[in-house]
């Protein structure tokens, strides 16, 4: 399955979730199953993966960036991240070429119009889509106001969201990954990841399902 990462907007946990989902399937489906793509310039989880302390146990899941061509061509999973704010043409292309996108969101910020106005350029492209709240804060009403909003505007949000913890952070700056930290906080963070791979692969193959009982 091929399932893109995008967003609006910048530093809203897009390479997070990219990196996280792509460990998900890649525990899931078996080793050499499942590649992320790196297709942002900045190049974030090529770095990320570079910061790998050496003789850890290898991911369960390959990195590739922008030099390496077409070679994720051959994983049965493919999990993409790119820039912020993509082009018509850039979102149109990853419409074309992805099962499911995946719009990772903060739930702070007074305006929810850029988001809604983002999810209706990927409806009119007859994109498959969900949205992930990502960095929730204890406070979550935030979070449980953003999620009602984008319900009732018919939007369709993942169940499980990604609360805001350190051990993020820590892991994107130690070449980790969460599911690597002992830390209950940590370990609760991998299983809402977990949770979310789950929701996508069964949205995809539910998708799927529908469109072979239609022909
Ligand atoms: N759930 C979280 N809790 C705490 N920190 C997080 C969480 N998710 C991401 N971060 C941190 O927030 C920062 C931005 O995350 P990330 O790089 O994934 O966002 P992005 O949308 O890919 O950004 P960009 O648009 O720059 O590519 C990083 O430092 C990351 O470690
Ligand atoms: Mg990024």
């Amino acid at each position: 399955m091929r399932i893109n990462v995008m967003g609006y907007k910048g530093g809203v946990g897009k390479s997070v979730t990219a990196m996280h989902l792509a460990a998900a399937l890649g525990h899931r489906f078996g080793e050499g199953t499942t590649v992320v793509v790196d297709a942002d310039p900045n190049q974030s989880l090529v770095h990320w993966r570079a910061g790998r302390p050496e003789g850890m146990e290898p991911w369960p899941f390959e990195v590739v960036g922008l030099e390496m061509g077409s070679a994720w061509q051959r994983y049965e999973n493919v999990v993409f991240d790119s820039q912020g704010r993509p082009s018509d043409m850039d979102l149109q292309a990853a419409v074309r070429g992805s099962d499911l996108i995946v719009v990772p969101t903060t739930a702070e910020g007074l305006s929810m119009r850029p988001l809604i106005g983002f999810l209706a350029r990927l409806r009119k492209m007859g994109a498959s889509y969900r949205v992930l709240l990502t960095m929730v804060g204890w406070w979550n009403t935030q979070a449980q106001e953003r999620r009602k909003q984008l319900e009732d505007a018919r939007q369709p949000v993942f169940g499980p969201e990604i609360r805001r913890r350190q051990a993020f952070d820590t892991a994107t700056e130690t070449g980790r990954l969460v599911y690597e930290f002992p830390n209950s906080r940590a370990q609760e963070a991998w299983r809402s990841y977990k949770r979310v791979a789950d929701e996508a692969v069964e949205e995809i193959v539910g998708a799927r399902r529908a469109l072979a009982g239609r022909r």
